[in-house]
């Protein structure tokens, strides 16, 4: 689509999803990318190679081409050497005026733990690809971040992330900020493919992923269920908007801040299963991301019934459960608040984490709710990512790290211990 064509979309788009959303005034963000197909590209070559767990030793992949080609997979442990291939399927959506490319869904494995595999995304095609498997135990290393967006900011975020040996991306929604426009669904794609096709992305749902447009386009999360297929079939879920999986010892469940989570509906009733099956010697930690924060002291996106309808709902059950640590997204800044429970400090409660300062283009939410509450550790209103390393079955590092300039700077850290591993 031409530049201009896309900016007047943009911009009618926009009038459609800003509604229902608070507004609050937010400092200037660094400028927007597009990321571009190349010209050398041809209609069936890979693009938008994006890679995500499924079950403990496999793992899906998918990737788009512009005409229909085979939805095949080959693999192998060494460069240029595919023993092994699997084929999945195809798929695509509309929406409005615009048809998305061909989808290519592909579970491969069984998989090793812990090892570089190298692929084609197509039958003799071209590029190589690699990832490497996550570990079958302790330790292990998340990089954890949200509202990404397709900024400058998002590039320093993922080059910082890039050189910090992660394992596995937990992503607490709000991915591309397309905004309904289709085009930056594929520029998204395109700019995380380094990152995304090399170790598996793990996301769930934030509020820019709805993309429902009343009369014209009447489906929610069109764009998001097609190209960001989660493994919830494998945790019992009916929808790829909540899912649960376990990796090296942790059980991460992502939940969904933009469907039903009231008692009677089937996100509730999946949770309070899922959280039944956890057992605490196999996974002794265990971790929640949803997008709208339930604990929030900055004074963007209060109020909203996402972060205290659905609290409200399920806090109790986390708490029962003795979840270790709650991450979300949605507020543009950094905030670490102790283990809470119902607005009070609680030792046996979760760790709630804000990190949606991936890098998007609506900028940082730069305001802060004075005092600052006892129970919130530590905030800051900058861009930057997480890490999350697991050492073992007892103790784990949480670090923040700020975009300062364009280096990665660690600004807050902080040594957790498992709710498993306290008898209280
Ligand atoms: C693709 O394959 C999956 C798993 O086999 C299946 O659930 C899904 O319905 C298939 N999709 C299409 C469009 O055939
Ligand atoms: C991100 O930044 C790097 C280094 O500054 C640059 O080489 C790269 O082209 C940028 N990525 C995009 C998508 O512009
Ligand atoms: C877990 O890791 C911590 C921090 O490195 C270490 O002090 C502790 O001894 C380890 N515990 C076990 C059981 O390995
Ligand atoms: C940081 O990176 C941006 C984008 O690549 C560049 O425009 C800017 O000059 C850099 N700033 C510093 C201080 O290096
Ligand atoms: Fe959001």
């Amino acid at each position: 689509m031409a530049v201009r064509g896309l900016l007047l979309y943009s911009a009618f788009a926009l009038a459609f999803v800003g509604i229902g959303v608070l507004s609050y005034d937010r400092p200037t963000a660094r400028g927007s990318y597009f990321v571009s197909l190349p010209e050398t590209f041809d209609s069936t070559s890979p693009q938008q190679v994006h890679i995500s767990l499924v079950g403990n030793d496999k793992m899906r992949i998918s990737w788009i081409t512009e005409d229909q080609t085979p939805s095949t997979v080959q693999y192998g442990t060494s460069p240029g050497k595919y023993e092994s291939s699997a084929t999945g399927n195809s798929s695509s959506y509309k929406y409005l005026l615009y048809k998305s490319g061909e989808i290519h869904d592909v579970v491969i494995g069984p998989l090793k733990p812990n090892t570089v595999y190298y692929y084609l995304c197509g039958v003799g095609s071209a590029p190589e690809y690699s990832f490497k498997t996550p570990p079958a135990q302790f330790p292990i290393n998340f990089a954890v971040v949200g509202d990404l967006g397709q900024t400058e900011w998002t590039n320093s975020t993922l080059q910082h992330m890039a050189k910090s040996n992660y394992d596995m991306l937990l992503l607490p929604g709000d991915l591309s900020y397309a905004d309904t426009v289709q085009s930056l669904w594929d520029s998204f794609g395109r700019m995380v493919e380094p990152l995304a096709s090399q170790m598996p992305w793990m996301v769930t749902q934030g509020n820019h992923e709805v993309e429902k447009i009343p009369i014209i386009h009447s489906h929610s999360f069109t764009s998001y269920n097609a190209r960001w297929h989660m493994p919830f079939e494998e945790s019992g879920s009916g929808s790829n908007l909540f899912y649960s999986f376990e990796v090296a010892g942790v059980h991460v469940i992502m939940l969904g801040s933009y469907t039903d989570f009231d008692p009677s509906s089937a996100q509730y009733k999946w949770l309070q299963s899922d959280l039944q099956k956890v057992d605490r010697v196999k996974t002794p930690w265990l971790v929640v991301l949803i997008h709208a924060p339930w604990y929030n002291s900055n004074t963007a996106h209060q109020g909203e019934r996402e972060s205290i309808d659905m609290k409200a709902a399920m806090e109790e059950l986390l708490y029962e459960a003795r979840v270790d640590l709650v991450f979300a997204g949605h507020v543009h800044a950094y905030e670490r608040f102790a283990r809470v429970y119902k607005e009070q400090a609680n030792n046996c409660g979760p760790v709630h984490i804000t990190i949606g300062d991936g890098g998007n283009r609506e900028g940082l939410a730069n305001d802060y709710i004075d005092p600052q509450p006892k129970i919130s550790v530590f905030r800051e209103a900058s861009f930057g990512h997480g890490q999350f390393e697991v050492v073992n079955a007892t103790y784990a590092r949480w670090a923040w790290h700020r975009n300062d300039d364009n280096e990665s700077v660690m600004a807050d850290s902080v040594w957790l211990t498992s709710l498993a591993s306290d008898p209280t």
